[in-house]
């Protein structure tokens, strides 16, 4: 057992949903539905747990028209891309997208699976998600960890967690060099640092992946995780970054948290290293309400704070730009589990209920969230997750039921 904290000193959060769609685009194809949602499965087990969405989604005052949008491993392999052209296109013409998990390879497995005809060209692989965050400058990942009351997966009652994560900068944005190009070991040899690089490998053994980050990318995120804090009373906005040892990116954005601080006087700004952010969210998860941290790094903190609420199969999350949200739950394609209609599908019912709320559909997100509660508190249907045997549709089922 680990030691745990005292009680939590915050009101808990209201379940409702703050960040809602500012501005809806004009359908340039005619539709009569209210909304028109990309429908992306993507890989593994993404393709069950929307299948599963989607009988609820069906179930509730909803007016929505579907689209099938390609993306994923297969079209990687086939065509050398795994977000088609069209499906870009798709998404410029949707009010929102409702997407499951891909699957990404490293490096050689990718170049192995190509078609052939594809294999000759020089093409690389580049993850769908990380693209469409940045085609379509989905600045905010907002990463809501909360625990349902009854759920046994609950590592403590009452966690109510939320990751703001910025989205489309950092060590992700894939501008990376293996091997070195000569032109750039010689700009970098006017640091002190290169020398002990260059002296112990060549430039074909030596590998770059650059952190980029800049001030507004800090800032946005930043006051998104302060209006979310503002709007439902948490004491605290926590920033996780490492800029004891990493000065120049983490120390912006703590620099301009401590900015965009101000403009919150009833809310203060606790700094944390990732590290020790780990262990007190093991050791005190109660202390703790909205976090806000750079891309990685709110990465690696949004799967623990999902663990403390029952794990990936709970944890849902939205990308959010200006323009278009698209939603996705926070585990990957689970490949070992695809097609077995095994795993939970919580966290992308979870995910679909975030769209809700930010199109602005807060009754029917309502309605939602309380029968995934009482599905969770009576606990009569499971995924294995949870010490069930049920199936993934069935868990829908159930939840369909329960609205
Ligand atoms: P993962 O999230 O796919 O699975 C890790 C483990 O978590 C699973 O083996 C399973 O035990 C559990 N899990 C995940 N979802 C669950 C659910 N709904 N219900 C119950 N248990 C669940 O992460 P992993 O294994 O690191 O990655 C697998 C693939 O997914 C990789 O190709 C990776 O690149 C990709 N990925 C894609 C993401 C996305 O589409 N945004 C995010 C994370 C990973
Ligand atoms: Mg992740």
């Amino acid at each position: 057992m680990f030691p745990f904290s005292a009680p939590c000193a915050y009101p808990f959060a209201p379940r409702e949903w703050p960040v809602t769609r500012t501005r809806r685009e004009t359908l340039t194809t005619k539709t009569m539905a209210q909304y028109r949602i990309a429908w992306m499965p993507g890989d593994g087990i993404g393709n069950d747990v929307m299948e599963a969405t989607k009988l609820v989604l069906d179930k509730l005052n909803f007016d929505a028209e579907y689209v099938h949008a390609d993306i994923g491993w297969e079209f990687w392999c086939s065509e050398g891309d795994a977000l088609p052209e069209r499906t870009i296109g798709l998404l410029h013409n949707v009010d929102a997208a409702l997407f499951g998990a891909i699957t990404s390879k490293p490096k050689e497995e990718a170049q192995a699976e190509l078609t052939p005809e594809l294999q000759a060209k020089n093409i690389t692989y580049q993850s769908p998600i990380v693209r469409l965050r940045q085609e379509f400058n989905l600045a905010t990942n907002l990463r809501p960890c909360k625990g349902y009351p009854g759920n046994p997966l609950n590592y403590k009652d009452d966690i109510d967690l939320v990751v703001f994560r910025e989205n489309t900068e950092d060590l992700y944005v894939g501008v990376e060099y293996h091997p070195v190009p000569e032109s750039l070991s010689a700009e970098l040899s006017k640091h002190p640092k290169w020398a002990r690089f260059i002296e112990k490998a060549p430039l074909e053994d030596i590998a770059i992946s650059l952190r980029i980050n800049t001030r507004e990318g800090c800032r946005s995120i930043v006051k998104a995780a302060f209006e979310h804090a503002k709007k439902f009373n948490y004491p605290t906005v926590t920033v996780v970054e490492k800029p004891n040892v990493i000065r120049e990116t983490s120390g912006l954005m703590v620099r301009t948290a401590r900015e965009v601080a101000k403009d919150y006087p009833g809310i203060d700004l606790w700094e944390t290293n990732i590290d020790a952010m780990c262990m007190w969210l093991v050791k005190n998860p109660l202390d703790y309400g909205v976090l806000v941290s750079s891309n990685m790094f709110g990465d690696i903190v949004s799967d623990l704070c999902a663990q403390l609420v029952g794990g990936l199969g709970f944890a849902s999350s939205g990308n959010i730009g200006d323009k278009l949200g698209v939603f996705e739950p926070t585990h990957g394609s689970a490949p070992k589990y695809a097609g077995q209609y095994k795993t939970n599908p919580m966290a992308m019912i979870l995910t679909a209920k975030l769209m809700l709320d930010w199109l602005g559909e807060k009754g029917e997100a309502a309605r939602l969230d309380a029968a995934v509660a009482k599905t969770i508190a009576e606990g009569k249907v499971c995924t294995y997750d949870m010490g069930g045997t049920n199936t993934t549709l069935e868990v829908a089922e159930e939840v369909t039921r329960n609205l």
